[in-house]
């Protein structure tokens, strides 16, 4: 059976695109998804790629993850400087995961500058846009 990355995408995600392009860039979550699709396939992985605005959905979604996923990658978005629930289940479900997000949090609003989901991630990635997922397929595929 191909080998598994889920790559997963919280709150307003959907937006780019339009939302605040001079902090997320142009590239909408389609063009997200299309460079990952490829970047997992020449590592050799199927890519399963989400998102939600709903926290209990993604929480459901990392559940799934167990028995068939190898690895995570997620871009939790808002929920990352809230989330012990979605900590909670990346550390129950003991999956290697990095941690994307488009902009660079540390240079943004001090609410930003913690995130709930960094302690339970082998490594973190930000400041590099879109980019950013792809390093991270990179990454998780050499790591596995
Ligand atoms: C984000 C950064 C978060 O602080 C913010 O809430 C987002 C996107 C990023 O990709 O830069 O929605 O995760």
């Amino acid at each position: 059976m191909a080998r598994s990355l889920l790559i997963l995408n919280g709150p307003n995600l959907n937006l780019l695109g339009t939302r605040e392009p001079e902090t997320y860039g142009s590239q909408t979550l389609s063009d997200i998804e299309a460079i990952c699709q490829a970047a997992a396939k020449s590592a050799g992985f199927a890519c399963d790629f989400r998102q939600s605005n709903h926290e209990g959905e993604l929480v459901t979604w990392i559940q799934q993850a167990r028995g068939t996923a190898d690895g995570i990658v997620i871009n939790p978005a808002a929920y990352s400087h809230t989330s012990v629930a979605i900590h909670d289940a990346l550390r129950a479900v003991a999956l290697p995961t990095i941690e994307v997000h488009l902009s660079n949090i540390h240079t943004r609003e001090p609410f930003r500058h913690h995130s709930f989901v960094s302690p339970v991630a082998i490594g973190v990635i930000c400041g590099l846009g879109a980019t950013g997922y792809r390093l991270a397929i990179e990454a998780l595929a050499e790591k596995l």
